[in-house]
């Protein structure tokens, strides 16, 4: 029987199962992105057009370019809905591929948007410490977002260079920096606290969620900082992945007044009623982010230290098997 007490947002996860994900980010990891699997594209604005294949290819491209595309096979871990490879698949980057998640809901929903886009993919439950595949069998590992969630990250680098064939690249993107995420997560909880006492003012009125959302999203986030485990220096992250085993690694750092934007944008997006953020104001705050986006890029990462920076991405390759003397 449900205990209507449960403090977790996973409608099918007990209370013992929630109590127990406290200590274990493994098990916390399995119940949130569960629950958020179904509204996770939804909550993330997540598409599978023109905006996020172009998003997801000059990620890729910033960090790894294009000199292999199209790489033949692909795996994806931490995969989510497939946000990273089902794009990289349309903008021609991969061919064929696999996603692979920790949360059984997110294989489903990822397998079946591959489905809805007719793309040639498999899907596993996976740990990224013990990647269920043989070794040499991808040309490219990837991942997005899920690198601060695994407890141990060199032993998932190694895992990612046992699955590559020799020669092969990871591409990690969308990590958060430590620095980064001091002034986003500041930036969050001061949108939130600001937005949620406004609206308690009768002339906004219209704009306050229903009190039992807003609990619910506390204790949403409760539960994320269970599930966030790292934070990572560009020059440690590349130190982990060479330690692993990989050459020419490189880490890149991207969006710093992008994400001074962002953050606040979509925690106020996240306080209010989702019927009053018309299609006008997501496509202005849309364009702004990206505006902000090619000023970090084209002129403020060049002039900035990359550690100030909110995302770090990283690629790597495996070594090239010895040749016979
Ligand atoms: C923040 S979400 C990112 C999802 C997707 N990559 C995206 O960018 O939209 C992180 C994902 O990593 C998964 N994950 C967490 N720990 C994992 C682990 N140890 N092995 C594999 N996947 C894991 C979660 O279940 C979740 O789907």
């Amino acid at each position: 029987m449900t205990d209507t007490t449960d403090p977790t947002p996973n409608p099918h996860a007990t209370a013992e199962q929630v109590q127990a994900a406290y200590g274990d980010p493994k098990l916390a990891n399995v119940l949130y992105h569960d629950w958020e699997a179904g509204t996770y594209d939804e909550k993330w604005s997540i598409s599978y057009d023109e905006r996020c294949i172009s998003y997801a290819t000059d990620v890729f491209r910033a960090v790894a370019g294009e000199a292999d595309w199209p790489y033949p096979t692909a795996m994806e871990l931490g995969s989510g809905t497939g946000f990273f490879l089902l794009n990289l698949m349309q903008g021609g980057v991969i061919k064929r591929g696999s996603v692979t998640d920790l949360s059984p809901g997110m294989v489903r929903v990822a397998l079946r948007n591959a489905e809805n886009l007719g793309l040639d993919v498999d899907g596993r439950v996976a740990d990224a410490e013990r990647i269920p595949y043989p070794d040499d069998s991808f040309d490219l590992v990837i991942g997005h977002a899920v690198l601060h969630h695994i407890p141990e990250v060199r032993a998932a680098f190694r895992e990612v260079l046992r699955v590559l064939k020799p020669g092969g690249r990871f591409v990690f993107a969308g990590e958060p920096t430590r620095i980064g995420d001091s002034y986003a997560r500041r930036l969050g909880q001061f949108t939130w606290w600001l937005t949620t006492n406004l609206t308690r003012l009768p002339a906004l009125r219209s704009w306050r969620r229903p009190q039992e959302e807003l609990d619910e999203s506390s204790r949403a986030a409760a539960l994320e900082a269970v599930v966030d485990l790292h934070t990572f220096d560009p020059t440690e992250l590349e130190r982990t992945a060479l330690g692993a085993g990989a050459v020419d690694v490189q880490a890149v750092t991207e969006e710093f007044t992008a994400a001074l934007l962002g953050w606040p944008i979509r925690t106020f997006e996240a306080a209010v009623p989702p019927e009053k953020l018309t299609l006008r104001w997501r496509w202005f705050a849309y364009r702004a982010w990206l505006r902000l986006s090619v000023v970090d890029r084209k002129l403020l990462a060049k002039v900035l230290p990359r550690e100030l920076f909110y995302n770090v991405m990283i690629t790597g390759v495996k070594p090239a098997a010895p040749t016979e003397p």
